[in-house]
């Protein structure tokens, strides 16, 4: 029997990068999966590429009011939870970085993630098995300089998945922190607010993860034992490590 097939997952920030990777690892190893983010085009060619077995919804995780109605309106609970959609925007200090970019990456972030897994934790607490996935970062341990919000946010999911373990024991529902290091996506450009050519510099020489490699860990922590939890997962290309404690003299 493939690794998944009798699972339903629901992936979030699919049209791209690590939620586009998760799809198709997730429906090679023979589960359903409903598929969301902003992009209907992306989710248009995803559908047409892996057929019926994946569903999709435009779905925009800082509209809370659409996150919850989408929630109540699935007819079959998810018992694999992904919530992968998120994103880093911008790179400049605390004290002239963007409060309009703070409070997207806190609304995507944090704010559209725990609304969606507020919605489907009722169902998903009873089920014989069920997972939830968090996308954090190495950024949510470690500071670096112009992390400061997004690494905040990230620090929050790896916090709330720890949190979310501790409520749910008891139950079936496995919960894990998953946390990239490098990563070549769209991530870099998205960041970069479109800037391609900087986006591809911060790649170049890099034997950087891709988004097949975290597919691929997600998919080994799904297919461990259901008694097995997995609470959190940092990974970086072994290209990349940690710098010294930085210090200013004057
Ligand atoms: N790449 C890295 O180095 C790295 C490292 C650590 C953690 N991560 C985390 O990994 C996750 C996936 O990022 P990625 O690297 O795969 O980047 P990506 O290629 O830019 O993909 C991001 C995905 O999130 C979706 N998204 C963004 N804002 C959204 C919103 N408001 N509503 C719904 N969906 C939204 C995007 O879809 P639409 O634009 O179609 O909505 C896209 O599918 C993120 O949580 C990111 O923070 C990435």
């Amino acid at each position: 029997m493939a690794a998944y097939s009798d699972r339903l997952a629901l992936v979030t920030g699919a049209t791209s990068g690590i939620g586009e990777a998760t799809v198709q690892k997730l429906v090679d190893g023979g589960a359903r999966v409903i598929a969301t983010g902003r992009r209907q085009e992306r989710l248009n060619a995803l559908k047409d590429r892996l057929g019926e077995v994946v569903e999709t919804a435009v779905l925009d995780m800082t509209d809370t009011a659409a996150v919850k109605a989408f929630a109540d309106g699935l007819g079959e609970t998810p018992d694999i939870l992904v919530n992968n959609a998120g994103l880093a925007l911008g790179v400049q200090g605390a004290d002239e970085a963007s409060l309009d970019d703070w409070d997207r990456m806190i609304d995507t972030n944090i704010r559209g993630l725990v609304h969606l897994t507020r919605a489907l934790l009722p169902r998903m607490k009873p089920l014989d098995r069920a997972d939830v996935i968090n996308i954090s970062s190495v950024a949510g341990s470690y500071p670096y300089p112009g992390g400061n919000a997004y690494g905040g946010t990230k620090a929050f999911v790896t916090q709330f998945s720890l949190n979310l373990r501790a409520d749910l024991l008891g139950s079936k529902v496995r919960v894990t922190s998953v946390e990239p290091g490098l990563t070549e996506t769209e991530f870099s450009e998205v960041r970069l607010h479109g800037d391609k050519s900087s986006a591809a510099k911060i790649y170049d020489g890099t034997d950087n993860l891709t988004a097949q490699d975290i597919a691929r860990v997600i998919g080994d922590i799904l297919a461990l034992p259901p008694h097995v939890n997995i609470n959190r997962v940092e990974i970086m290309p072994v290209c990349q490590a940690f710098s010294p404690f930085a210090i200013h003299r004057s």
